[in-house]
């Protein structure tokens, strides 16, 4: 039984990261090699964090198959993004992806060879030699299991070093003094619902995305926006929530993730008439142009009545003349995946795929050393202290209004390393803990209370599948003003039906129920900035396809949105189109 307000017990740690995926675990093995005392919180064993769905690759300009640049990789990030990404951040993050991967390599991450030993990497979609030329071989791949391998890899090495784990616990709310300080966290330990206070100088959320606020997503069941929903809880902003991006591969009526990769290595989306329609759509890069493009011309197709199946709603991705050998050799989940959920031979038939929720470009906002910062009220951004945020929940922002595919991987790796070297020059040994206010846990726990002793007669289930179907019908591949005011109406009302949740026997709750009703605070918050960001902006860009206002607005538009939970309140910042040491790339119209 948990949460009686009372003395709960307190573990000091330099620093406490929340989330075992790729981030965290980069984070923390930085951290450990360096001597610090690190405890990483995970829901999960820290292998089955979702980092290990990932399956296409890591985007760097290695130049293995023929030639690249990190330049050219910023160039179609910047141009992916829609021009939203931060130049600085992104020429960073391109600059340094080189390094992290041979980092991984040198950690024993088992990726594809060529004959000459080099790491093998695959096109994917967007990545252009010369600014948009012609495709290019950047995608550095260990089959189609490259998040599996990268996960394992950290896991086995953070063990080396040490890192804490807890695992299957679930992290509450922050502890902020009256500085606004982050002091660490309260936290949930599910098997035995007690809880505890995991003190620290410095606080990581690598909590993953919250794609799970929608029905069809690729997301684990576990990305339930948690890093948000604390960040919101505690007075901090989200950043750009409105965009969603759509991955175009999901397989019909599954959701679960086709990997770029397998139209990297060949394949090709047609429609009913078996035309390859993205040779219309997009000539020069056809199937691999990025995923909003991909995602839209499917939509259209769908929309235009050359859908396939029997209500027309999806299209089909063919690999058959891939050729099985290929297949077995660079794609073997793609197969399984195939016959397990599609009941499909993928080396005979065409697989059934629809644009699938994927990523959040969305999330906490930060700089490039992974710091979490606020407006100040003056107009600046101030940097929370002690309170990092690197991965799928942190906005820094390298994605923009469309991500790039395998800069997820590079993403995390990049910034979860970042934040660990700005951590370590902080020299954190040397400092003692900050003093925790004697009322540092109350907010959590008595979010645990109200739940506890709610007599209300809603159901977590019900409230969730609701949030979910209401954000699947407002928030899609094509928004429109209508639309996205009902869903705000909608949502709002939902906000309302959760403070009355309740279990149905308080002598025998289930621990995963008791978690399953705190995530769906976290749903909550993330569905409300999502929609209400989405309503804001009058303007269609990257992921953000409103059908009332189909053209970008640089002149108004070309600005974050920053979405506060008190007041549910927007406000806005500016894009950073200074990169650090290269010239600006200036907005163009998108073409692929
Ligand atoms: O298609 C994929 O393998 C997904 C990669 C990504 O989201 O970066």
């Amino acid at each position: 039984m948990a949460a009686i307000k009372t003395a709960i017990p307190t573990r000091r740690f330099d620093a406490v990261i929340v989330g075992a995926g790729g981030s965290g675990m980069r984070a923390s093995l930085q951290l450990a090699e360096a001597g610090l005392n690190v405890a990483v919180l995970s829901k999960v064993f820290p292998t089955r964090s979702h980092t290990v769905a990932a399956q296409g690759g890591i985007g760097a300009s290695l130049g293995n198959m023929s030639e690249d640049d990190w330049y050219w990789h910023m160039f179609d990030t910047v141009k992916g993004s829609d021009y939203l990404g931060d130049q600085d951040a992104i020429e960073f993050m391109c600059r340094e992806a080189p390094k992290v991967v041979y980092e991984l390599e040198h950690f024993g991450m088992p990726f594809d060879r060529n004959p000459d030993g080099t790491i093998y990497q695959r096109p994917f979609g967007g990545h252009t030699a010369n600014f948009g030329e012609k495709p290019v071989q950047r995608a550095c791949a260990a089959a189609d299991r490259t998040g599996h391998a990268l996960l394992h890899t950290l896991y086995q090495r953070n063990v080396r070093a040490r890192t804490h784990f807890f695992v299957e616990w679930m992290a509450l709310d922050l502890i902020r003094d009256a500085d606004g300080d982050v002091l660490g966290v309260v936290a949930l330990e599910m098997e035995t619902g007690e809880c505890m206070i995991l003190e620290a100088k410095t606080t990581i959320f690598a909590t993953g995305g919250a794609g799970r606020i929608f029905a069809a997503s690729t997301n684990a069941f576990i990305n339930t926006g948690d890093g948000m929903g604390m960040a919101a809880r505690a007075g901090l902003p989200l950043q750009d929530m409105e965009f969603w991006q759509f991955h175009p591969t999901g397989v019909a009526g599954a959701g679960v993730l086709i990997t770029e990769g397998v139209r990297g290595e060949g394949g090709i989306l047609i429609n009913a008439n078996g035309e390859r329609f993205m040779e219309r759509y997009a000539p020069t890069l056809k199937d691999l142009a990025p995923r909003d493009f991909v995602s839209r011309s499917m939509d259209q197709e769908i929309k235009e009545g050359r859908g396939v199946g029997p209500n027309k709603d999806h299209v089909l991705l063919d690999l058959r003349h891939i050729g099985a050998d290929t297949i077995q050799k660079r794609l073997p989940s793609i197969l399984e995946i195939g016959h397990k959920f599609a009941n499909v031979d993928a080396t005979k038939e065409p697989i059934p795929v629809v644009p699938t929720i994927h990523y959040q470009m969305g999330g906490i906002p930060t700089n490039i050393n992974g710091q979490v910062v606020a407006p100040a009220g003056d107009g600046s951004q101030k940097v929370v202290n002690g309170l990092y945020a690197i991965g799928e929940c942190a906005c820094v922002s390298v994605h923009g209004a469309n991500r790039l595919g395998t800069n997820s991987l590079l993403d995390l790796l990049v910034f979860g390393r970042a934040a660990g070297n700005h951590i370590i020059s902080q020299n954190l040994r040397a400092r003692s803990h900050k003093a925790l206010p004697a009322s540092g846990a109350d907010f959590a726990l008595d979010r645990l209370n109200r739940l506890e002793t709610s007599t209300g007669s809603e159901k977590v289930q019900h409230v969730a599948n609701d949030i979910r179907s209401s954000m699947q019908k407002h928030c899609g591949v094509f928004r429109t003003d209508a639309l996205l005011q009902e869903g705000v109406r909608e949502i709002m009302k939902l906000d309302e039906r959760r403070k009355h949740v309740s279990f149905k026997d308080k002598s025998k709750v289930f621990n995963t129920a008791r978690v399953e009703a705190l995530e769906l605070d976290n749903l909550i918050e993330t569905a409300k900035a999502t929609i209400c960001s989405a309503v804001a902006r009058k303007e269609s860009r990257g992921a953000h396809a409103h059908s009332d206002f189909p053209n970008r607005d640089d002149e108004n538009w070309m600005r974050h949105t920053l979405w506060f939970s008190e007041g549910n309140r927007l406000d806005y910042k500016p894009v950073v189109t200074k990169p650090l040491t290269v010239e600006t790339f200036k907005p163009k119209a998108r073409t692929f």
